[in-house]
């Protein structure tokens, strides 16, 4: 009873406090200062750093670092936060199409924070990819999104020695994080095997050469060549427990065909499934008899009936068409491209990776989906 009597009394000086809430309001907002509020406030400036909305950049520095690759440094029109081992998204219009992909970011965070710049090293490989390595020159704009994924040291989750374990062009997130380390921006010990063919396709090597520091320990190891100093071979069990000892959380980035490789290797080992991460790759092209099937996309209002080839992800079907559509990691890990199915057929690439939910209702990945009949589609905004 004691309770509810309270509770009447509290309720009923709300009441009273609440009529005069009017008068109070004007009286403070009579007696507050003329000064202006400010332009912009600290939380917002810092948000834009760390959570940046695209930006326009510029093309502001190329280096060739093998016959293949090419390193592009881009000035951003801000300074932004990333952790050394993320993506950003590179974003053209070539042509008709609207073009997107991303690239692991080969520079160190201090770069991006100090210095308002970013570099993507390239390989040549693809339609985007190709057009960079070809056509791109400095004082080109472009859209860049960043930063994205989890590919980096995380100190509550990894182990403090992280095994990397590079192939080719999967050497640039470690590029950055040994910037990082040297830098002092990342703190873990660092034991990188870098897989090429030959000593000639090892990108970054002579920067990588000139890298002194306790924690950084770098092997290379070539299948296609025996050489003093590199290791021969693929990255094996054998190579690997031949300078790491003690528990290790391994970082893996390259092809497919390395990690099916190196996945069984640290199995071998012993090493558990949560101490291995994997950077994802982006989907391919799929080799299928040549067909083209009618795909119709509605992006809010609009409706667009485009041509959709059998080969390619539904989502390269739309940007070549020109559509501005939702795209991240293209390799439907990161939902980003998440569509409505109305109708039609498809394959997905690899293993589905969709939430349940999202194949109970009828929702899929147009990154990693393939068309196998026309199809229509209900698309977010990009
Ligand atoms: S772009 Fe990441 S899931 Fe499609």
């Amino acid at each position: 009873m004691a309770f509810r009597f309270k509770k009447q009394i509290f309720g009923f000086m709300d009441l009273i406090r609440f009529t005069k809430l009017v008068d109070k309001r004007r009286a403070k907002l009579e007696n507050a200062p003329a000064t202006p509020l400010p332009v912009t406030y600290r939380v917002n400036e810092t948000a834009k750093i760390l959570h940046p909305a695209p930006l326009t950049v510029k093309l502001v520095g190329i280096v060739k670092d093998s016959p293949d690759t090419k390193t592009y440094t881009f000035e951003l029109p801000q300074k932004a936060f990333f952790r050394a081992g993320q993506y950003a998204v590179l974003r053209a219009k070539i042509g008709d199409s609207l073009v997107s992909r991303p690239y692991a970011i080969s520079s160190s965070p201090y770069t991006a924070l100090n210095d308002g710049k970013v570099s993507l090293t390239i390989k040549k490989s693809g339609y985007f990819s190709s057009y960079m390595f070809d056509k791109a020159k400095e004082g080109d704009e472009f859209t860049l999104s960043l930063p994205f994924g989890n590919f980096f040291y995380e100190s509550v989750k990894d182990c403090p020695h992280i095994v990397g374990i590079a192939g080719g062009s999967g050497i640039t997130p470690f590029y950055s994080m040994i910037k990082g380390i040297e830098e002092g921006s990342e703190d873990f010990k660092l034991t990188l095997f870098y897989g090429a063919k030959t000593a000639n396709d090892l990108v970054f090597k002579d920067e990588l050469d000139k890298v002194s520091n306790d924690k950084i320990k770098i092997v290379y190891v070539l299948s296609d060549e025996k050489s003093d100093g590199y290791e021969n071979g693929f990255i094996s069990a054998d190579i690997i427990k031949k300078y790491v000892d003690g528990d290790f959380t391994a970082m893996l980035c390259g092809p497919n065909a390395m990690y099916n490789f190196v996945d069984a290797e640290l199995a071998k080992m012993g090493v558990s499934g949560k101490f291995v991460k994997h950077e994802a790759n982006c989907t391919a092209s799929r080799d299928v008899k040549p067909k083209t099937y009618k795909l119709t996309v509605h992006i809010q209002d609009e409706v667009y009936t485009v041509e959709a080839d059998a080969a390619d992800t539904i989502l390269t079907s739309m940007e070549r068409a020109g559509l501005s559509v939702p795209a991240r990691c293209r390799a439907g890990g990161c939902g980003f491209c998440h569509s409505k199915l109305v109708s039609g057929k498809f394959s997905i690439a690899g293993a589905d990776k969709r939430r349940l939910a999202d194949s109970k209702f009828g929702y899929i990945h147009p990154c990693c989906s393939y068309p196998d009949s026309d199809m229509e589609l209900i698309v977010p905004r990009g």
